[in-house]
């Protein structure tokens, strides 16, 4: 069964910490924060007050996702806000190393992200520093974008690697991940899958959680 991790971009900011509970208490394993720097990205969305104001109300794990342009400067506020896992971008940063291992000297697990247009190549020479892997099944920016299906093949490529070297890293997906969406990802080796305007857009966000875990029984 995949782990869930609905994306609060697509929650009702006004009511967020009942948007917080109703996930957790649904079984959502992880939060997914998006973090948008209107650089990397067009859109602006929040910072690292956001995820220092979300700890103390959830203990679901913060998953924090950095489309940011050059993260390192910021990653030390991140850590502080008390993040679990910090995503950043192999796009975003000529120091894709050096960001991780801040990441990690920080105590905190590391993540590195791709785009669809990026290959499963750009990342092998930190895969074995990782704790996660987020495999984009969009372009990043928006919420409430169409899945694309040619990710699934960098997603079965990834666990390939997984399997062949002994790494234990997870493997996200994010993007246009519904019911049926995340089935073909899940059987080539996702592990946590991110939701968003599929959890927060139903009248009943846990119906839609239980819907995503149901499909990968
Ligand atoms: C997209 C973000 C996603 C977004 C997903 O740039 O990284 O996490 O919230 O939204 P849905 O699930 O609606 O595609
Ligand atoms: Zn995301």
């Amino acid at each position: 069964m995949i782990k869930v991790a609905p994306s609060i971009l697509s929650a009702d900011y006004v009511n967020l910490q009942k948007d917080i509970e109703k996930v957790e208490q649904a079984g959502a394993e992880f939060l997914h924060i998006d973090v948008m720097d209107g650089t990397f990205v067009p859109s602006i969305s929040y910072g690292p007050g956001f995820v220092k104001a979300i700890r103390p109300i959830s203990k679901m794990v913060l998953d924090v996702h950095l489309m940011v342009q050059n993260p390192e400067h910021i990653l030390p506020d991140f850590i502080e806000a008390g993040a679990d896992i910090i995503g950043v971008q192999v796009e975003a940063t000529q120091h894709i190393h050096r960001a991780l291992q801040i990441i990690k000297n920080g105590g905190v697990k590391a993540e590195v992200v791709i785009n669809p247009g990026t290959p499963v190549e750009a990342i092998k020479p930190v895969l074995h520093m990782v704790d996660q892997v987020l495999v984009m099944t969009v372009n990043p920016g928006f919420g409430g974008q169409k899945f694309l299906p040619e990710t699934v093949a960098k997603i079965a490529e990834l666990n390939e690697l997984k399997q062949a070297n002994g790494y234990d890293f997870d493997i996200e997906i994010d993007g246009g991940v519904n019911a049926e969406t995340v089935v073909p990802c899940y059987e080539a080796g996702a592990t946590v899958a991110v939701a968003g305007s599929y959890v927060y857009g139903a009248a009943d966000p846990a119906e839609r959680i239980n819907a995503i875990k149901a499909a990968t029984k």
